[in-house]
């Protein structure tokens, strides 16, 4: 694999200083799922993959497996092989008996005078039931079939998840906020016929068109030569159409009508294979399309109930708030399947954490009796930013709080703490991946003290290893960053790139592979793609990615996806894309762009330049700024030099440019950025 690291966000990361530790609370340890320290004896390395048997046995199986990790094509792991369970019962169905009428979701609408709803377990069993024998008469969808959806923040999203999981079918939720052209996309990629969607949301107080991406990301598959059959569309307010877009005869369906005709319809579980695909989760990665991490029913789902009840510390009788979008991997894991998996209540919150004002998610927490929060250190800032005052003015308390997706600086971080948490709560700062399935590197809430800035130590049975770019390894307290690995299969690793199974092997597992061929799960350590740092003590601080993909707001967004889309525009010839620090989003792209023979620069030019990403992926990829330049920094091979341009950025040292073919643009640039002040 070529050295990356030279493009790295990794290299812009803040260089924080040994923090102290802070203590959790007497009152949290007291009550708190996991206070054994054995279990990290039980998840030893001796006791490897058995003890994983422990996280499995909080489900409930039709039929228990008989090989634990079976290694045999490595490094396509199989977990829990010969397993029968399906993920729908184990969220809903089990939890009747005792909890039939305690609530599964509280569903926050973004407007605050819309009444806030409450879903019990026996409500959601009604939905997820009708909706089920709706996929399956209607759509004739059976198992192993898959099913774009393309839905907000409502309940209904969960619901149809459960419903795909309840008769086997792949769902493949793509965040909402993303064009319909990049929903197409994954349509065409994931091979679904049938899309879901909703008419509307309410977005920072206006009702959005979601309806209007599906007839863009239908008819760009169209274009493909792919054909969507049918597109089902939830009522943002059932009886009403939210959006201005017409209905398509024949391709159309409105399910808030549709279900009508399935009203007490009851479907039984499929009972799934263990190691059957539970759904596809589109995630950016070094080279071209997104890839569709393929998760597993069994081990994905072990592996998220078991971190959400020892990690979130999730009773059954809390009130549990991930601020997250189900449309990103936290939401699926810790909105949707880990909490409901545990019985508990789960918040679905439709809007923007600062609409109408910084106080809204205090006011949530305080009307709901939200316990537990989990969101990541760009919510975290902007609130900070917005309403540094606000939490102390309502009357909430947080046992528990959980950061995600970055790197939080100790300064939030202290702010999260002292200010939301009211200095009670216990924090994790958990460390994982779209591919992941679960928390990789945290505290164990009750076990470890908490360090602003550090991910903590690896969870129970997550071996990590710090590799240097030859493969030594690094070891604790070097005070040397290198790229972070994991040296064992966990159950809730994906299990391959849908379609893509070369790829798999090739990103993640090649780069420090022992021996080609083996079926040692020793000789295949999983290769993230993080800088990190291990301490003395053995707490990892995680700096970010070291392959050309940027982690805006917690989310990685393809540098080439980017830059793909600035080349739509016809002007544009050239298109390069580096991070730059952001206060609130932690990182952001800024596009530099050289333009074709006679193409004249204006600012005309470069807002459509900037709408052509938009559009093309999501605002989250909006450029801070788009740099029209006369010439791109280039090795004399003709690649674009990153490095440079990510150091103009940045106002840092570009270093040695005497490699470059011209490196008299470094001074032309330099200039244009110190005139331009961002
Ligand atoms: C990338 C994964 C984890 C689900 C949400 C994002 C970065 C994630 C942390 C953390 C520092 C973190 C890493 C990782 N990241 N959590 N606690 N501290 N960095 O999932 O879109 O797959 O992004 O987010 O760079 O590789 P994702």
């Amino acid at each position: 694999m070529e050295k990356q690291t030279d493009l790295s966000e990794a290299e812009i990361a803040v260089h924080w200083q040994e923090e102290g530790y802070y203590h959790a609370p007497v009152s949290f340890v007291v009550q708190a799922n996991l206070r054994d320290a054995d279990v990290f004896k039980r998840f030893s390395p001796e006791n490897f993959p058995e003890c994983y048997k422990e996280y499995a046995d909080l489900l409930s199986w039709y039929k228990y497996w008989d090989k634990t990790l079976d290694t045999s094509n490595a490094p396509f792991w199989r977990w829990f092989v010969g397993g029968k369970i399906n993920a729908s019962y184990n969220c809903v169905d089990r939890h009747l008996e005792k909890h039939r009428n305690k609530t599964a979701i509280h569903f926050v609408p973004e407007l605050e005078q819309e009444r806030i709803q409450h879903i019990t377990y026996q409500e959601l069993y009604v939905r997820v039931n009708e909706m089920a024998a709706l996929l399956r008469n209607l759509c004739g969808l059976e198992v192993g079939n898959r099913v774009t959806l393309h839905m907000p923040m409502v309940p209904e999203l969960a619901i149809t998840m459960l419903a795909c999981a309840r008769i086997g079918v792949i769902h493949s939720q793509v965040f909402s906020g993303f064009s319909g052209k990049a929903c197409a996309e994954r349509i065409v990629d994931s091979g679904s016929r049938v899309l879901i969607t909703m008419d509307g949301y309410y977005r920072g107080g206006t009702m959005q068109d979601q309806k209007e991406k599906a007839d863009i990301a239908v008819a760009e598959a169209a274009s493909q030569g792919y054909a969507v059959e049918k597109v089902l569309i939830w009522q943002r307010y059932p009886g009403k159409h939210s959006s201005p877009q017409p209905l398509v005869q024949g391709r159309d369906v409105v399910l808030n009508e549709a279900l009508k005709s399935y009203r007490g319809t009851r479907i039984e579980p499929m009972q799934m294979p263990a190691e059957a695909p539970l759904f596809l989760m589109y995630t950016s990665g070094t080279t071209g399309t997104p890839k569709g991490c393929q998760h597993s029913t069994g081990g994905y789902l072990a592996y998220v109930a078991a971190t959400s009840k020892f990690i979130q510390d999730i009773h059954p009788e809390d009130v549990y708030w991930c601020m997250a979008d189900i449309g990103w991997i936290t939401g699926h894991s810790y909105i949707v399947y880990g909490p409901l998996a545990l019985a508990a209540s789960s918040v679905i919150y439709e809007g923007l954490p600062t609409y109408p004002d910084a106080g809204r998610p205090w006011r949530i927490a305080e009307e709901l009796g939200v316990n537990i929060f989990h969101t990541s250190p760009t919510a975290i800032r902007a609130l900070r930013r917005a309403g540094p005052d606000e939490p102390k003015k309502y009357n909430y308390h947080f046992k528990h709080m959980t950061t995600v997706g970055e790197p939080i600086e100790p300064e939030v971080w202290r702010w999260y703490y002292e200010t939301v948490g009211k200095s009670e709560a216990a924090i994790v700062d958990t460390w994982w991946q779209t591919e992941n399935g679960g928390f990789l590197c945290s505290t164990v809430p009750a076990l470890h003290p908490m360090k602003p800035g550090s991910a903590g130590p690896a969870l129970p049975g997550i071996y990590p290893v710090i590799y240097d770019e030859d493969g030594n390894e690094i070891p604790r307290g070097a005070n040397k960053a290198g790229n972070i690995c994991i040296r064992n299969p966990w159950p809730g690793i994906f299990q391959t790139i849908w379609g893509d199974p070369e790829r798999f092997v090739r990103q993640y597992y090649a780069r420090y592979n022992k021996r080609e061929g083996s079926k040692d799960w020793r000789d295949w350590p999983y290769f993230a793609g993080d800088g990190a740092v291990q301490s003395a003590d053995g707490y990892y601080r995680i700096l970010g990615r070291i392959d050309d993909v940027i982690n805006v707001a917690g989310h990685r967004l393809g540098t080439k996806e980017i830059e793909s889309a600035a080349l739509t525009v016809p002007e544009v010839a050239e298109a390069a894309v580096v991070p730059v620090a952001d206060e609130i989003k932690g990182r952001v792209p800024d596009l530099y762009v050289a333009l074709k023979p006679g193409a004249k620069p204006s600012h005309e030019l470069e807002e459509r330049i900037s709408k052509a990403v938009t559009t093309e992926i999501s605002p989250i990829a909006r450029p801070r700024k788009v740099w029209i330049v006369a010439d791109m920094p280039k090795t004399r091979s003709g690649k674009i030099m990153r490095r440079v341009l990510a150091a103009v950025s940045s106002g840092k040292d570009a270093g040695d440019v005497s490699t470059l073919a011209n490196p008299e643009v470094v001074a032309d640039l330099r200039k244009m950025a110190e005139t331009a002040k961002v």
